[in-house]
């Protein structure tokens, strides 16, 4: 019987010197698009792809991200006195049920894999998602849950991913691709990295994951590879082979936020996704034509 997708992993414990000053005192995946953070982005992505459990693997001065899942009394006793009900459904809607949420630290920045490697004991023995909150998704049905589907499915491990020009191929992990069935599309390899005229094809893994636990023992020798870092990549290419492994063409858009141009892209985009503002924001972009 296949073990039911409840965890997710967020990490969460990088500096964010791309936005600078901005993210001097403010964690990155605190940064607004539109009007809500990142992070809760990420979290509202994972509850819809039926997530109950999460752990946040945090830096120093990252506690914020998990205060932002807390209940906020003060602020919740005074919309309600001000009959701000609104606010105040959307806020409790955010917050995450009482045990729901735990963090670790990565105390040192060894990597995505190692970052990883921290959360084993929330892992335990179930699969998982991973959910980086840099990539921003907007998708009619949430990314995580098209991986959970395609789980249940593959009973393996999957990876969203998607094409890119063949020369920005060398920011990503990247597939070796195997036989192709309607979204899902065989892993027969992956390399993190790799230089524009060794990588295996110009699919790439964007930063959604569900992944079997034994990654962990993979992980868990803490061997260095693209720039010197523990990989999750190296760790999720020792399971091919010995479990099913895929890569999902998933439904949707993705920004990377963790870059300036992405991040602007993604406020219009996520604008003009909400009735509310998307008028404005045509109006706005015509006079920019
Ligand atoms: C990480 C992963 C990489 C993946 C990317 C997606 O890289 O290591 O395999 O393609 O996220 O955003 P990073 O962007 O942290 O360098």
């Amino acid at each position: 019987m296949l073990k039911p997708l409840r965890k997710a992993v967020l990490p969460v414990a990088g500096l964010g010197t791309r936005f600078l000053p901005a993210t001097k005192q403010l964690a990155k995946e605190m940064l607004p698009v539109v009007d809500k953070p990142l992070i809760n982005y990420a979290v509202e992505e994972a509850r819809a792809a039926g997530i109950e459990e999460f752990c946040f693997v945090t830096g120093r001065g990252k506690t914020m991200l998990v205060d932002q899942f807390d209940v906020a009394y003060e602020l919740e006793r005074t919309l309600e006195a001000r009959g701000k009900q609104k606010e105040l459904a959307m806020l409790r809607d955010q917050a995450l049920p009482p045990g729901a949420i735990v963090s670790t630290r990565q105390q040192t920045p060894l990597g995505l894999g190692h970052a990883i490697w921290c959360a084993r004991s929330f892992i335990g023995d179930e699969p998982f998602a991973i959910l980086l909150p840099d990539d921003l998704m907007l998708c009619d049905t949430s990314c995580t849950a098209q991986l959970a589907e395609a789980y249940r499915a593959t009973g393996g491990n999957v990876v969203a991913i998607e094409e890119v020009p063949m020369e920005r191929v060398n920011r990503y992990g990247v597939i070796s691709p195997g036989e192709t069935c309607g979204r899902l599309v065989e892993v027969k390899g992956l390399v993190e990295k790799p230089p524009v005229e060794q990588a295996p094809s110009n699919l790439t893994v964007i930063g959604r994951y569900v992944l079997m636990p034994e990654v962990i023992g993979h992980l868990a020798r803490f061997e260095k590879g693209a720039g010197g870092e523990i990989q999750l990549t190296d760790g999720m290419a020792r399971l091919i082979g010995h479990q099913p492994f895929h890569g999902l063409r998933y439904e949707g858009r993705r920004f990377d936020c963790g870059d300036k141009a992405g991040f602007l892209e993604a406020q219009i985009a996520f604008a003009l996704a909400r009735e509310d503002l998307a008028p404005a924001m045509r109006e706005i972009l015509g006079r920019y034509a």
